[in-house]
């Protein structure tokens, strides 16, 4: 979490940094800040505020400063209360060097204790501030500040990325990341870096991803990487990436999340293009031979991600298990990593994450890794860590996403995974090419399909009217819609702050059934499913005790529609694909329910898009 961004080069540096942050602050908005040198006056300009961007916007105003190198930070705060003095930048006690920092330096206590001892004196509660004074500590010993970087590190313990320069060499821009994710950007006399390619996306698409313990020097006309891990500078790929500003903007929504759902009928059609060749089979171009000999005769599998992925993960392991016929297992990053998983070379673990840069599922990566199991991401976001360190990666190709809750992202990630079902099916040879070819036919028709549910929103809005003001909901799904439950109640209380529990429909009765009366909603995810019938039970039991039904069923089930008190039809599809369609209304209901709170959509309150702690 926390956006970082640096700038060198021939532009005024405040507007760069202000824009880039706008694109950042998705990752954090508990306060902001820049720090940028005036070149007239030699100073060191420092501004940031408490609150969201808008604030130091407000307090910047058209204050004209001429300076052409500068870092900007959006904070989503860890240590230390939300506030001005706990702002980023953070300078050292020579107020030569500013930092914003991404991350957290865990041994920080210690150290600042050390640095007490010696009398530097600290202005906040920031591990933050502790790292700018232990490289301070060496940049005083007359060292570059690339030197003393470089001599800092090793003393900080945790996972980070910084951005930092000093009011003495105007020329030079230092990077660092360890884990959490830094972007170099390109330009010709100008170079950037970023937590992501968003914030550069207006002034270039050459990037280079760094590499864990890379340090990047950035002059207006070269950037260098050294490896601490290697002892030498190093040479790190350019890629072009093929995001573009308006993607990555609102174009007229009012939300970046209401933009995102519309946009899902276009993703999907455009995954099916991709992954989907002129003989009808799918195919994915970054699987390469030697993977796919293993894929054949993996035993188990694991899907593993948090949050939103972690729903996608169960609708994908249950494809994967009943069309590749291979058991799996699904599991939130942040259990499997410390659960000492029984996964080995036989087992296939699938980490899905729209980011690629969640702290927890690197981690499960990494130990699935050590222990040697085959290991393939499903990502959005193209070059980010997870995406480099998995053996394999497949993109799910959806675009940036900047709104935090998840919307056009999951969609992908479902489509995606289902193509992984598929095509595993056929690999293992335990589904029929006249099967195959049935259900290729079916999921082209769903980007259409999604299409038409979201003409449908009127409908949604009128259904959040009703309910805006109630505090509790519950949300029941089976089979491939159990997932689709739990995502319902994640996104309601993520943007709206309602309680809501997403649960198996099955399992009403042996607990959550006490609940209902005439005031509790129920969200039932009811569409054309081998267990229709007894969902309809279920719904029978809920309105037995007066409940209020809301149902999501396939289009012409009037006996859903009879039992409830609003019914939102999908069109025809076989169960696999439903939860693709029965999502959609759900992320409507949920985003008119915020807007009627009067919540904010894109920010909810304590959330940060890319979780890069744990
Ligand atoms: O970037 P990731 O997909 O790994 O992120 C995982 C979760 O943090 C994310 O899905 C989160 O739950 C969303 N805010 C949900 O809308």
């Amino acid at each position: 979490m926390c956006g970082i961004i640096g700038y060198i080069g021939y532009r005024d540096v405040v507007p760069v940094l202000i824009q880039g942050l706008e694109q950042l602050e998705y990752r954090g908005y508990d306060s902001a800040g820049i720090a940028c040198l005036d070149s007239r006056k030699g100073n060191l300009f420092l501004a940031k505020e408490k609150g969201k961007l808008a604030a130091l916007k407000e307090k910047i105003g058209d204050f004209n400063i001429d300076s052409h190198i500068g870092v900007g930070h959006t904070r989503w705060a860890t240590h230390g209360e939300p506030s001005r003095e706990n702002a980023h930048p953070h300078t050292d006690f020579s107020g030569q060097i500013a930092l914003v920092h991404n991350g957290i330096v865990e041994n920080y206590a210690t150290l600042k204790k050390t640095l007490q001892k010696k009398k530097v004196r600290f202005t906040s509660q920031t591990d933050t501030e502790v790292g700018v004074q232990v490289i301070g500590r060496f940049y005083k010993k007359k060292t570059s500040l690339f030197q003393a970087v470089k001599q800092a590190i090793p003393q900080l313990r945790g996972f980070f990325a910084f951005v930092l320069f000093s009011k003495d060499d105007p020329e030079t821009i230092i990077a660092y990341k360890r884990s959490n994710p830094l972007v170099i950007g390109l330009g010709q006399g100008e170079n950037f870096v970023a937590s992501d390619v968003t914030a550069l996306l207006s002034y270039t698409r050459r990037v280079i991803y760094l590499e864990d313990e890379d340090i990047a020097v950035l002059t207006r006309n070269k950037v260098t990487v050294y490896s601490l891990k290697r002892h030498s500078w190093v040479s790190r790929p350019v890629t072009t990436v093929n995001w573009n500003v308006a993607q990555a903007q609102k174009q007229g929504f009012p939300h970046f999340m209401l933009k995102e759902m519309y946009e899902q009928p276009e993703v999907l059609r455009n995954i099916l293009s991709k992954r989907i060749d002129r003989q009808g089979e799918v195919y994915f171009d970054t699987i390469t031979k030697a993977f796919r000999k293993r894929l054949k005769k993996i035993e188990r599998v694991f899907m593993i991600s948090c949050g939103t992925a972690y729903h996608a993960g169960l609708v994908g392991g249950t494809a994967i298990q009943q069309y590749a016929r291979v058991p799996y297992q699904a599991q939130v990053s942040s259990e499997f990593r410390y659960t000492n998983p029984m996964v080995g070379p036989e087992d296939l673990v699938v980490l899905v994450t729209q980011s690629g840069e969640t702290a927890d599922t690197l981690a499960a990566l990494r130990e699935a890794k050590s222990k040697g199991a085959l290991v393939l991401a499903i990502v959005n976001v193209v070059g980010s860590t997870i995406a480099r360190e998995a053996d394999s990666v497949i993109y799910t190709h959806a675009g940036p996403e900047i709104g935090v809750a998840s919307t056009k992202a999951y969609v992908a990630q479902l489509a995606t995974l289902l193509l992984l079902a598929f095509y595993m099916g056929r690999l293992r040879r335990k589904l029929s090419r006249d099967a195959h070819r049935t259900l290729i036919r079916e999921f082209k028709k769903i980007p259409d399909q999604a299409a038409k549910i979201l003409k449908e929103h009127k409908r949604f809005e009128s259904c959040a009217k009703k309910h805006y003001t109630r505090r509790n909901f519950l949300f029941l799904g089976r089979g491939y819609n159990f997932p689709t439950a739990l995502e319902g109640a994640l996104k309601l209380k993520e943007i709206s702050y309602a309680h809501a529990h997403g649960y198996a429909a099955g399992e009403m009765k042996h607990g959550p059934i006490a609940l209902i009366d005439h005031e509790q909603p129920v969200i039932c995810i009811a569409p054309d499913s081998l267990t229709y019938e007894k969902m309809i039970s279920n719904i029978q039991e809920i309105c037995a005790r007066d409940g209020i039904v809301i149902a999501i069923g396939t289009e012409g089930r009037k006996d859903l529609e009879k039992m409830a008190d609003d019914f939102f039809c999908i069109p025809k599809t076989s169960e696999v694909f439903s939860p693709i369609l029965t999502v959609i209304p759900l992320q409507f209901f949920s985003y008119q329910m915020a807007v009627l709170n009067g919540r904010d959509v894109d920010q909810p309150r304590n959330l940060a898009k890319s979780v890069t702690v744990e």
